[in-house]
């Protein structure tokens, strides 16, 4: 067991989902389904599969539902134990206290910096996991990059590891972008950043590696949040603090996601539709009439 175990996640779920209107008139992103779980239980199965035990999930205006999501139902669970039904029991074991929930608002847009500077008081001095709420991760054992970032993490002193996956040029300009310098960019080896940089214009990019919504942090960086200014939109950037953070000679590194750790959006229709496909092939339970299907179909395409 490390000396100082990362107990403690922040899921920034307060995004307005604007672009994925209108399924998100009136529930949130997180919540749509991907297979047969909300996107966003993805991410809390993650982070327990991770050993985090406390969750704090930032929420926002017609995000109730979430809260819903994560609440214990005792009614629900007698009813099912009654009716002898173990799969759907089995489907309801996240709530069964892996982890205890805490949740806040951020009442108005204020940039994913100030929906992770929320979470301050609740982290306590403590290194932290931050896992954006509409980004999830595929493949087998989903909570391994986290779990080996969170051990590099302890293992460097550092005071962020932050994963990242490598982009099509044309797409740069969607995501913070880190600059690492020469470095040979290795899946699961620590890359020193240099700097970085939130959604650069076209062109203008310092590498193809993009902030892939998976982070590790020292208590710093809440200091490094109260440092920093909004940018032109009025938004506090994580991406910004992380700056700072390299600014003033902390060790901030970068992870490599493992191409068998494929990462997926909510956050657009184009890459909700490749997530939903994708882990319904994958469900162990339908994910063969899925395929038959698919196969099927691909023939009158
Ligand atoms: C956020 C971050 C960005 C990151 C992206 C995906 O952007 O600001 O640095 O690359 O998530 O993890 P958003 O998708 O919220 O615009």
């Amino acid at each position: 067991m490390p000396a100082n175990p990362i107990t403690k996640a922040i899921i920034p779920a307060a995004g307005l989902g604007t672009r994925l209107l209108p399924a998100t008139k009136a529930q949130p992103k997180e919540m749509l389904p991907v297979g047969r779980k909300p996107a966003i239980q993805y991410v809390v199965d993650e982070l327990q599969d991770a050993q985090l035990r406390d969750i704090l999930i930032i929420t926002g205006r017609r995000k109730r539902s979430i809260e819903d999501h994560f609440d214990a139902d005792p009614p629900l669970v007698a009813a099912l134990k009654r009716a002898g039904n173990e799969a759907l029991l089995q489907d309801l074991a996240f709530l069964e206290g892996r982890s205890r929930f805490f949740f806040t608002r951020q009442s108005e847009p204020q940039g994913l910096g100030h929906a992770v500077s929320l979470g301050a008081d609740f982290v306590e001095n403590q290194n932290c996991v931050v896992a954006l709420g509409d980004s999830l991760i595929g493949g087998e054992n989903p909570d391994a990059p986290l779990r080996a970032m969170m051990n590099a993490h302890l293992s460097l002193g550092a005071a962020a590891i932050i994963a990242v996956e490598i982009v099509p040029p044309d797409e740069t300009f969607r995501y913070g972008i880190i600059d690492v310098g020469a470095m040979e960019p290795t899946p699961g080896e620590p890359m020193v950043v240099n700097d970085i940089v939130e959604k650069p214009p076209a062109g203008t990019e310092p590498s193809h590696l993009a902030v892939a919504a998976r982070y590790v942090f020292s208590p710093i960086i809440f200091e490094a949040l109260s440092r920093i200014v909004p940018d032109r939109q009025g938004e506090l950037q994580l991406t910004d603090a992380i700056r700072w953070l390299v600014r003033m000679e902390q060790p901030v590194y970068a992870w490599l996601l493992n191409p068998a750790h494929k990462r997926y959006d909510v956050g657009n229709f184009e890459s909700y539709y490749r997530a939903f496909i994708d882990f319904a092939l994958a469900d162990e339970r339908y994910g063969y009439m899925v395929r038959k299907y698919i196969k099927a179909l691909a023939y009158e395409l």
